[in-house]
């Protein structure tokens, strides 16, 4: 069952948020700057801790990684890298399809039951709305066992009403 929330991720009384980060996994703006700024200068060190699979990538496009929450409600913190939006024949469609369903494999391995996602992409980069969240309901739809309460946490309410729409379908 996939619930839509509008809210602010950090607030989310969720076993685990997921974290639209960067293949550096240091921080950043929008809803990454925001569960840092939440988490405190823990999860900064405890990402800086993650080790780098390449010069300055530690979590590569459409892969996910898993720290504590620290000072957030939610105990873990699940970090996904979602692809630049670059006209949609780069292989973004599938490296977003990998990012949700690698963040799921993830809280399913470390027993999250409830888990919220972001809206993947659709900020900083770039990704258009409406496919992203076609993306992510089918994924999210698809959550393995175990991981019973999947919610994609909007920003804002317009956010919103493309999920709505797209579940409606
Ligand atoms: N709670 C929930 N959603 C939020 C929050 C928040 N506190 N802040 C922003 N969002 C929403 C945005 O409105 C957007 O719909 O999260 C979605 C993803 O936007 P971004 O945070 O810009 O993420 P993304 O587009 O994946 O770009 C990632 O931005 O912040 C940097 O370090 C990050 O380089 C990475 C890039």
């Amino acid at each position: 069952m996939v619930e839509v929330v509008v809210a602010d991720i950090t607030t989310l009384e969720v076993d685990a948020i997921v974290n639209a980060a960067n293949e550096r996994m240091l921080g950043g703006g929008g809803v990454d700057g925001a569960i840092h700024a939440a988490a405190g200068p823990e999860l900064r060190e405890a990402c800086a801790e993650v080790p780098e699979v390449e010069p300055g990538v530690r979590c590569p496009t459409g892969e996910a990684r898993i720290t504590s929450g620290f000072a957030l409600p939610a105990r873990y913190v699940i970090h996904t890298v979602g692809p630049v939006w670059r006209g949609g024949d780069q292989g973004e469609p599938r490296l977003l399809a990998s990012c949700y369903r690698s963040s799921l494999e993830l809280a399913a391995a470390h027993g999250v039951a409830s888990v919220a996602f972001p809206a993947i992409s659709t900020g900083v980069f770039g990704y258009p709305a409406e496919p992203a969240a076609r993306i992510a309901v089918r994924e999210l739809r698809a959550a393995p066992d175990g991981v019973e309460r999947v919610n994609v946490c909007c920003f804002d309410q317009a956010s919103a009403d493309v999920y709505h729409r797209v579940l409606d379908e």
